[in-house]
């Protein structure tokens, strides 16, 4: 996993049982579902790294571990030795957000509570994808590829900006009715859409998509890092609630999912035969994509320094290891080996 962040780790709607684990890259996290709402925590058992939400019992603010049912505390007190730490988290519309690596929430959950405020968040779909996360919000940015992969017309993009620590660019697409549908366009029929994408992280973007005139949409698509090399995309959609008070209209909800589907579709090819450590020639249309990068770069995902932000547990979990190593009988002196 090369970076942390907000990731959207789950749809609610998956969450079927008290305790679930979810693979973000190399971290195991896991999602405790209460009646107050979703909690996020390390699943990994600090005695002997079991998966928590194996045969694991949640009873109060602990789990009770299904390997050799030891107590341990969810979130810092109690027994420091045997504690997980807890992750910030936020439960909107049915999507689930958890920040990784960092302790700033940054604009996040700001934006996401107007957000459901004006508009109904419509959970959609998940894929999964043989493609690093970062270029999966990557593309929402890279204004040359929308010609050749999904038959925009044209595209005028605005130099990104940096709007409280997210990364945002203005553009506007002429797109046809081929545009995400594939088929032919017919010239007189081109529309100019006005979009803004936003990155929160390399992990998150959302993109506000002004079709219908003044009453924008918005795409929320996250990606997850998975074990095995692929990354899971979830994508959704804000839909603007109508001023009578009304429900947005389902289906115009769904075929803009099944767009988005479609137009990720489309990249998948590129993405999954991508040689990610070719040796590239940036032109200078690429400015945007190198400023993205840079974006991406503040939030590479140091695993050490994770660790040290949950000092009490680290130090616990050191000394213990030690003591073990000890009890084993392991040299632990390396000026003794040889
Ligand atoms: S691994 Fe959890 S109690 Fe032993
Ligand atoms: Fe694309």
């Amino acid at each position: 996993m090369q970076y942390g962040g907000w990731f959207q780790i789950a749809f609610e709607r998956d969450l079927t049982a008290e305790l679930t684990t979810i693979p973000v890259g190399s971290l195991k996290l896991l999602c405790v579902r209460r009646p107050s709402g979703v909690e996020v925590y390390d699943a990994v058992c600090p005695h002997r790294g079991a998966d928590l939400s194996v045969n694991g019992r949640l009873v109060e603010q602990s789990v009770v571990c299904g390997y050799h049912g030891y107590r341990i505390t969810l979130g810092r007190g109690g027994n420091e030795r045997f504690c997980v730490r807890r992750y910030h988290s936020i439960t909107v519309g049915g999507l689930v957000f958890a920040l990784i690596g960092r302790d700033d929430p940054g604009e996040l959950p700001a934006f996401l509570k107007a957000l459901a405020t004006s508009h109904e968040i419509v959970p959609g779909w998940e894929k999964t994808i043989r493609v690093a996360p970062e270029l999966v919000i990557e593309n929402a940015f890279d204004a040359a590829h929308f010609k050749p992969i999904h038959d925009v017309k044209e595209v005028r993009a605005q130099p990104p900006v940096m709007e409280r620590g997210v990364f945002t660019v203005d553009a506007t697409l002429r797109v046809g009715p081929s545009a995400w549908q594939g088929g032919a366009s017919d010239d007189s029929t081109f529309i100019d859409v006005p979009l803004l994408a936003r990155a929160f992280s390399p992990n998150l973007t959302i993109t506000t998509i002004a079709m219908g005139g003044d009453h924008p949409h918005h795409v929320i698509a996250g990606a997850v890092p998975q074990p095995d090399g692929t990354c899971k995309v979830r994508l959704s959609i804000a839909m603007p609630r109508p001023a009578d008070g009304s429900a947005p209209n389902q289906e115009v909800a769904q075929l803009i999912l099944q767009y988005e589907s479609m137009g990720l579709e489309q990249d998948r090819p590129v993405w999954e035969n991508l040689t990610v450590d070719a040796t590239t020639n940036y032109v200078p249309e690429d400015a945007t994509i190198l400023a993205y990068r840079k974006f991406c770069d503040q939030f590479r995902f140091d695993r050490a320094a994770r660790l040290g932000d949950d000092k009490v547990a680290h130090d616990y979990r050191r000394k213990s290891r030690a003591a073990d190593a000890e009890r084993a009988g392991a040299d632990e002196n390396p000026s003794a080996r040889n």
